[in-house]
């Protein structure tokens, strides 16, 4: 057998990373769809030999702490998975937003080269201004809108030309900080919402990005790649489906526009940022499954923990 490919993730305790690492492991991580394996293999426990970093254990911004990380392991492949990921905190705080996102970035893929590493990192759908009024594909013209859009924009162009980098959007982890979370608790409170219908994008449930990032991980495309689950919506639509599998009646959300957000949040927004995955299924991947299915798997496994 051939030996375990050695894997650095770095952001690993966050939404995202607590999925890869499950994932990596040959361990679904809750939430997960069973049958999703985008290029017809299960994972095998000892196929990867992983080092998972989480903020605590390597500062990406500190690149004394990186090189020396990278030397000591010799990874075959990292997934830069840190990221300054507050949208709105990034207006009033972008040099660290920029030193996270983009310098950052462009040092850990300078040190996947010094090493013979393949370097992976995940991008966003916020490098685009949301003018084109259709889906985005990899090559369409970008057009950041705000501070964290414009970061990782910069660090998408720091790396290498045979890096991998992973467009995705909306992310939704059952163990992760988002909106579903919020609209289950307040269903349970009895608490009405209100979500904006004017901002189209594509939901992205963490478990089936993980597990794209495997195939990602094995076949070590290079370019960019737009990873999202099927199909567009707005989050009012997210809500509103969510709220019916909560046995929420039809008043349960509220659409608004994004002038009615009461106080305006800081950061500007693509009103229409879906992301296609064409380029992906032409690879001969199976495509995520659709939004719907994402939902319905994130709520049965947070009714389970
Ligand atoms: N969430 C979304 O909706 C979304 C949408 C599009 C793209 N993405 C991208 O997807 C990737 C994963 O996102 P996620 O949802 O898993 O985000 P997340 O839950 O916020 O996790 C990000 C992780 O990065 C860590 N981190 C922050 N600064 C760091 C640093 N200087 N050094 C090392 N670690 C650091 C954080 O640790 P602390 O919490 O301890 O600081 C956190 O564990 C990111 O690249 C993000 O930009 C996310």
């Amino acid at each position: 057998m051939s030996r375990a490919q050695r894997v650095v993730v770095t952001g690993a305790n966050g939404q995202v990373g607590l999925d890869l690492i499950d994932t990596l492991a040959g361990v679904r991580p809750p939430g997960a769809s069973a049958t999703f394996e985008p290029d017809g293999r299960l994972v095998d426990s000892r196929e990867f030999e992983v080092l998972a970093l989480s903020h605590h254990e390597l500062d990406i911004t500190d690149d004394e702490s990186v090189r020396r990380s990278f030397t000591n392991v010799r990874p075959d492949v990292v997934v830069n998975l840190a990221a300054y990921t507050a949208v709105d905190r990034a207006e009033s705080d972008e040099s660290n937003c920029f030193a996270v996102n983009a310098s950052a970035t462009g040092f850990l893929s300078q040190a996947c080269q010094s090493v013979g590493a393949h370097f992976i990192t995940i991008s966003t759908d916020y490098v685009f201004d949301g003018e084109k009024g259709a889906g985005y594909v990899e090559d369409d013209a970008t057009g950041p809108l705000n501070v964290y859009g414009r970061t990782k924009l910069a660090g998408e162009e720091l790396c290498a030309p045979d890096d991998t980098i992973v467009r995705t959007s909306w992310v939704m982890g059952v163990r992760g900080r988002n909106v579903l979370h919020v609209i289950a608790s307040r269903a349970a409170q009895n608490e009405r919402v209100r979500f904006v219908n004017d901002q189209r994008g594509t939901a992205t449930f963490a478990a089936d990005l993980a597990r794209a990032i495997v195939t990602m991980i094995r076949d070590r495309p290079g370019g960019r790649w737009h990873v999202a689950n099927v199909g567009d919506a707005t989050w009012y639509d997210i809500a509103r489906y969510t709220g019916d599998l909560l046995e929420q009646g039809p008043d349960f959300v509220t659409a608004i526009s994004t002038n009615e957000l009461d106080p305006a949040p800081p950061a500007a927004r693509p009103a229409r940022s879906d992301l296609l995955i064409d380029k992906w299924c032409g690879a001969g991947w199976e495509p995520l499954p659709g939004w719907h299915d994402g939902v319905e798997r994130l709520l049965a496994a947070r009714a389970e923990l």
